[in-house]
């Protein structure tokens, strides 16, 4: 007798994979990255370190974190092949469709790219992480008509992204607050994008196929394009007086407003509660309090609206205001996340092959049966 099947729409109350990557208590608000939480890890860790902790499931010696931070950055100077493609793009091609397709384009230079074997995909785990951030730089310098400016293989990925996006070196505090956003964005358990590339590498096909995959689920507004949209609501808002009107109007029309809910948290998402604080010093710091001020002001009357429905800010909200105060254009924002997320869903592709098993849940038909083929010269 087969087991009894069920449905259940959108997968909310469906465990689908085990992991030891990252731990969620949505009733709580509690995120660990292998059992470290996420609060320790952003004020202590780095991207470069989280990332180790992510794929060894545990933190590296000194020596050890030394020895990966070389290996991982020496792999970040693009393909020749890929800067010449890029070149070709549109300048006016949404970065996140140029990112999906530049992805896939770095499994047509790495010689390993249909290797199965473990060791294979652990070093292309390595590249995609460190040629990401240069991915998304040389598509922005190219759009705008600058110089592409080539990775440098001995600083860490936060410093470089904004040195090579921007021409010019990052102050260390820019680059300690993008760093601490890579560290927040990095895992987070069976989201969407994560799901979609553990089907990918299931079926056993390969992780530039199964990356392409994660940027394409993540780009959607219910999900990593939520900080976008956040950005949009912001400037459409324009100021900290007409808030209250806008989303209550928003709410009234049973719109969603972007950067907040989530499937998982019914309590405040840790990540926002350390965004927000960075959020709040950050703007202050780089003249864009208005920025924080409204949102302040979006999360108090949403508070008092939906806070008993277990709707709080999400990761999506306050990272937005932190990007834009990092000057990075608001098109930027979803690829910012991609860059960081590459780290988790590479590191769950490769748990997902420790003990296979093709992912193909059921569909329920809903269609008729029994219906006759009727000759096109009768219809
Ligand atoms: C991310 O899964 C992850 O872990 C994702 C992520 C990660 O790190 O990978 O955390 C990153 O994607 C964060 C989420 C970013 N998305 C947004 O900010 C978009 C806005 N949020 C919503 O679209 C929504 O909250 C979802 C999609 C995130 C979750 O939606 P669910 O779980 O499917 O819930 P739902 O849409 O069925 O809503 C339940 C109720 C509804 O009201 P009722 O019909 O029951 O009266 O809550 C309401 C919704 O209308 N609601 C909202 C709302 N989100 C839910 N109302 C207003 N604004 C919102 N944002």
């Amino acid at each position: 007798m087969p087991p009894a099947l069920h449905f259940d729409k959108g997968l909310a109350n469906t465990i689908a994979a085990e992991t030891s990557l990252s731990f969620i208590d949505g009733e709580k608000g509690v995120l660990e990255y292998v059992g470290i939480d996420i609060d320790s890890l952003a004020r202590h860790s780095t991207f470069e370190e989280t990332t180790f902790l992510l794929w060894h499931r545990r933190l590296p010696t000194s020596q050890e974190l030394g020895e990966f931070e070389r290996e991982l950055h020496a792999c970040a100077p693009l393909p020749p092949g890929v800067i010449d493609l890029l070149r070709g793009f549109p300048r006016s091609a949404p970065p996140m469709h140029a990112l999906r397709t530049l992805v896939s384009a770095l499994g047509l230079y790495d010689p390993e790219s249909d290797d199965p074997s473990a060791e294979a995909n652990a070093r292309k785990a390595m590249r995609l992480v460190a040629r990401t951030p240069g991915l998304i730089a040389a598509f922005d310098r190219h759009r705008k008509g600058k110089p592409i400016v080539q990775a440098d293989p001995t600083t860490s990925i936060a410093r470089d992204f904004l040195r090579m996006l921007n021409g010019v070196d990052p102050t260390p505090a820019m680059a300690h607050a993008l760093d601490i956003c890579l560290v927040l964005h990095a895992d987070h358990g069976l989201n969407a994008s994560t799901f979609g590339a553990r089907v990918t590498i299931a079926t056993l096909s390969d992780m530039y196929s199964a990356m392409a995959t994660a940027v394409g689920t993540l780009k959607g507004p219910l999900h990593g394009g939520a900080n976008e949209g956040v950005m949009h609501m912001l400037a459409e808002i324009g100021s900290v007086e007409r808030v209250d009107a806008y989303v209550q109007d928003k709410l009234a029309r049973k719109d969603k407003v972007m950067g907040f809910g989530h499937r998982v948290y019914k309590a405040y998402d840790p990540r926002a509660t350390y965004l927000k604080t960075f959020a709040e010093k950050i703007a202050a710091d780089t003249g864009n309090e208005k920025l924080y001020e409204m949102s302040k002001r979006i999360e108090a009357i949403m508070h008092d609206a939906v806070a008993a429905k277990g709707i709080y800010p999400n990761v999506d909200f306050y990272s937005a205001t932190t990007y834009a105060s990092l000057g990075l254009d608001l098109d930027l924002f979803t690829c910012l996340f991609a860059m960081s997320r590459m780290a988790g869903w590479t590191g769950h592709c490769i748990e997902q092959l420790d003990g296979n098993r093709l992912i193909r849940p059921h569909a329920e038909y809903t269609g008729p049966h029994g219906v006759p083929y009727v000759p096109v010269s009768d219809r």
